[in-house]
């Protein structure tokens, strides 16, 4: 059964579908805390710098890798290699990586969709600070409720995934996108006017290079990996479905600002409260789950707001997990010569058995020792090995693929196709040969304790 490949009906279409990919809870949860706890703004200047040095030169060679190929990872790279059974490995490394992130990734999504019910349910009305924050550690630890928003949100994910790349992908990413940005926006301008506004921008903007550890530089460096989605085939199977005639170089640049656009915002959103109410920058995970919501209850129409943030946060994770959901779907589909709802049901289905132990993390239900035996609990010892071991490592070989083990001709036509500025191809090309994999390969080796920059 031969069909044809589908693609992007719409230039906008793509954008709004890759940045949806791009834009998520990496964002709006992790970016803030992450560099709260790395002392805000020197970590903001490094993530800033690997975003546009490392990153984004990636982001542009997946999208060619994709492209060129016309599939999704695991054919993409044996249709460019020669058909070589090593390079199809990577393809399956990526479906595996897609399929954790997907899992525990689905499990922080279900706590939107709650928090989001509860907050129209007046959660915070006549309780006190404790009770407040207490309310995630008893939502997080609630086995069976954990696992309802899991099915809910992966049901949604499902329903989404089954009409395909444009009448599901495209069309959502095209409505859900826009309320992203003018309720992020929404309240941006709602934290410009609060007291503790410009201490919230020094907190971002200005570099105290004492406050940043070269462990801060590696999460860094992580986060612009994870946030721009890559180093998992989410932008091979995204580049596959692109018209020829898109430009690359354009597109890579636009959603790569969308993406640090919407990070800087959200840590200017979220900071000003922060700070207005005295509470420490450096809470942690529960920065978004635990004070917020005790922020939200002091300001006037606590439910809206709440509301509307817990949306905002459920419209980046819902598009940016339809793209790893998608991942698995495409190379299913390409290799196992299924249908597009077979495919489906297989993945959604594997994702929400394999998210079972990270939504039970919290109660300890299941694998209760975990922690005491790996030094993490089980969900993030998911988002560890993800991270900071098969995303950066897919990374230097899609670097590879890119600068060294294709074409140099085939890499460059399809890099400047449509473009005008000429002058960006060789040195998107340096960056992808060089700087890109020598960069992550310095991290994976500070990792391993093989080169320590730690003083
Ligand atoms: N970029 C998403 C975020 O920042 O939340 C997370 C993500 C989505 C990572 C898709 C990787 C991916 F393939």
């Amino acid at each position: 059964m031969k069909k044809t490949h589908e693609h992007w009906a719409s230039s906008v279409g793509f954008i709004m579908a890759t940045a949806g990919s791009a834009v998520g809870l990496g964002s709006l949860w992790l970016f803030p805390y992450v560099a709260g706890e790395n002392g805000g703004g020197a970590f903001v200047l490094m993530y800033l710098l690997f975003t546009f040095l490392i990153g984004m030169p990636i982001f542009m060679a997946e999208l060619i890798i994709g492209r060129r190929s016309q599939k999704s990872a695991v054919l993409a790279y044996s249709a460019l290699t020669g058909e070589s059974a090593n390079w199809k490995i990577l393809g399956w490394l990526n479906v595996l990586t897609s399929l954790i992130i997907l899992s525990y990734y689905s499990v922080v999504s279900g706590w939107c969709l709650s928090y989001i019910f509860m907050s129209l349910n007046k959660f915070t009305a006549g309780k006190s600070s404790a009770q407040i924050q207490e309310i995630f550690t008893i939502l997080s630890s609630s086995s069976g409720i954990n696992i309802f928003w899991l099915a809910l949100f992966l049901l949604i994910n499902f329903g989404i995934i089954i009409s395909g790349v444009r009448k599901g992908i495209e069309h959502w990413s095209k409505i859900l996108m826009p309320f992203l940005f003018i309720f992020l926006i929404a309240l941006f301008i709602h934290a410009v006017t609060m007291p503790g506004f410009s201490e919230a921008v020094k907190f971002v903007f200005y570099p105290d290079f004492n406050k940043l550890t070269s462990s801060g530089i590696l999460s860094a460096l992580g986060m612009a990996l994870f946030t721009l989605s890559v180093g998992l085939g989410v932008l091979i199977t995204y580049g596959s479905y692109m018209q020829k005639d898109q430009n690359i170089p354009y597109n890579g640049i636009v959603i790569t600002i969308m993406t640090v656009f919407v990070s800087l915002i959200a840590a200017l959103t979220i900071f000003p409260i922060v700070f207005t109410f005295n509470f420490p920058p450096s809470s942690g995970p529960g920065l978004v789950f635990k004070t917020l919501p005790v922020l939200f209850d002091k300001l006037p129409a606590t439910i809206l707001i709440s509301a509307v943030f817990f949306s905002l946060l459920f419209f980046a994770a819902l598009t940016s997990t339809i793209s790893l959901l998608e991942v698995l779907v495409a190379n299913f589909i390409e290799n196992f010569n299924i249908d597009r709802l077979k495919a489906a049901i297989i993945a959604s289905s594997l994702a929400f058995i394999i998210g079972i132990p990270s939504a039970l993390t919290y109660s300890k239900a299941l694998f209760p020792t975990w922690s005491e035996i790996y030094g993490k609990n089980f969900f993030d010892t998911m988002n560890y090995i993800t991270s900071n071991w098969f995303m950066p490592i897919a990374a230097i070989f899609i670097t590879i693929l890119a600068g060294w083990t294709m074409k140099k001709e085939i890499v460059l036509e399809e890099f400047s196709i449509g473009t005008k500025s000429k002058w960006i191809v060789h040195p998107w090309f340096f960056f992808v040969k060089w700087i890109a994999p020598i960069a992550v390969i310095i991290v994976l080796l500070q990792e391993t304790g093989i080169i320590n920059f730690n003083r």
